[in-house]
């Protein structure tokens, strides 16, 4: 596609996310599944909500834009769940893999926040507010799932800690 402008590289971006909520769609309910802890399985059941309601405000923001979400395969995320489901194949005690399955989902909130920063970024340098806030609630989303895992990661990675 051109790259002529900062709204290019922008729209480039969102096909990204675009691409990226929607293997995590399909990678979540596996990892709810795989997950033995009450607790971190009701926080992924929480997480596949927001990321359809995150789908649906991409949806929302290609609208405005005029622009279609089509044309890439964010191969970040397609890496960092590759790397999910390597783990999910090991044979590990359950805790060990919870504290396993903690950490891969941050590796895919880590990558989310860092494109939707930038694209909320891009949005304000270009006037478009109305984008801006719904990216900022995504971001803010996102953000507050990071924390939650990194809480849980307390409990179960002690508990990891003392398996075996
Ligand atoms: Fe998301």
């Amino acid at each position: 596609m051109e790259m002529q402008s900062l709204q290019d590289l922008m729209i480039d971006e969102l096909r990204d996310l675009y691409s990226a909520e929607n293997q995590i769609l399909k990678a979540l309910p596996k990892m709810i599944k795989k997950a033995t802890a009450p607790e971190l399985k009701q926080g992924f059941e929480k997480h596949l909500r927001e990321t359809e309601g995150h789908v649906e405000r991409l949806d929302k923001i290609f609208q405005q834009l005029d622009a279609s979400h089509r044309g890439k395969k964010c191969k970040g995320m397609e890496g960092i769940i590759e790397d999910g489901k390597e783990l999910m194949e090991e044979d590990a005690d359950p805790e060990v893999m919870d504290a396993g399955l903690i950490g891969a989902a941050q590796h895919v909130e880590h990558y989310e926040m860092a494109g939707y920063g930038c694209v909320r970024t891009y949005s304000e340098l270009l006037g478009l507010s109305d984008v801006a806030k719904l990216l900022q609630k995504t971001l803010d989303e996102e953000k507050a799932t990071d924390q939650k895992l990194t809480e849980l990661s307390r409990q179960i990675n002690v508990k990891a800690e003392k398996a075996a």
